[in-house]
């Protein structure tokens, strides 16, 4: 095992909750087009790129490109219409000292979103300055569970996975960190069990030299 030098944090879920909105956006394109949606299938959209979370809502359902662009523009900007009520005190509870403690410590922080409003929605936070290396929607073409984006961030931190803990709030998000040989952390109460470590109530459960002391290489 190498000692932990970075920590790759999933944002939707892990440094906000933002899933709400997201169910609140698919539903009203989804009533429109007369597609059955629930907040139990939103869940299961949890960490899911835009274009697969419509190809989930609408089953087998065949619909041309220009359709399917069209439904994920309007579900965006309702999106980014409700993103605008987001301010710092949207930070999950003990996220904000998590990550100054880490940066103390000099560990790297980078961020590994599948969101394509990620950046906006760092700056809403007020915490864009902490990061170290950005991923988003943009930065690979596979996306999560394929580990493309969190290699593609720990390689801008200059790391390597076995490094890195990536910290995933979706069932997606740890197949991803899992298949690219990074450490995991599980966060919430969606299928995270495979993970590492689980953190059922987010980072506010946890001090970092606890978690550093779980990850801690065996004899060290
Ligand atoms: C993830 C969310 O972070 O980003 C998913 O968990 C969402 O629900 C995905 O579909 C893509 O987000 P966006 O903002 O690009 O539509
Ligand atoms: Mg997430």
């Amino acid at each position: 095992m190498t000692d932990i030098r970075g920590f790759i944090f999933d944002l939707d879920g892990v440094i906000t909750d933002t899933a709400e909105l997201h169910y609140q956006s698919w539903k009203v394109v989804a009533d429109a087009e007369g597609l059955p949606f629930t907040r139990e299938d939103n869940e299961q959209l949890r960490g899911v790129s835009r274009r697969e979370s419509l190809e989930r809502l609408l089953k087998d359902r065949p619909m041309d490109e220009a359709k399917k662009l069209d439904i994920m523009t309007r579900k965006n900007d309702i999106y980014r219409e409700k993103l605008k009520t987001i301010t710092p005190d949207d930070l999950l509870p003990g996220v904000r000292t998590f990550i100054d403690q880490a940066r103390a410590r000099g560990i790297k922080i980078g961020l590994g979103s599948a969101s394509r409003n990620a950046r906006e929605v760092l700056g809403s936070l007020g915490v864009t300055a902490l990061f170290d290396a950005l991923g988003d929607g943009h930065s690979v073409v596979n996306t999560k569970p394929a580990p493309d984006l969190f290699v593609w961030v720990a390689g801008r931190l200059d790391l390597n996975p076995a490094q890195v803990i990536v910290f995933e709030d979706a069932e997606a998000g740890v197949d991803a960190a899992k298949a690219g040989g990074f450490k995991s952390v599980g966060i919430g109460h969606a299928n995270v069990s495979h993970a590492d470590f689980v953190l059922e109530l987010g980072l506010k459960d946890i001090t970092l030299q606890r978690l550093l002391d779980i990850f801690k290489p065996k004899g060290a």
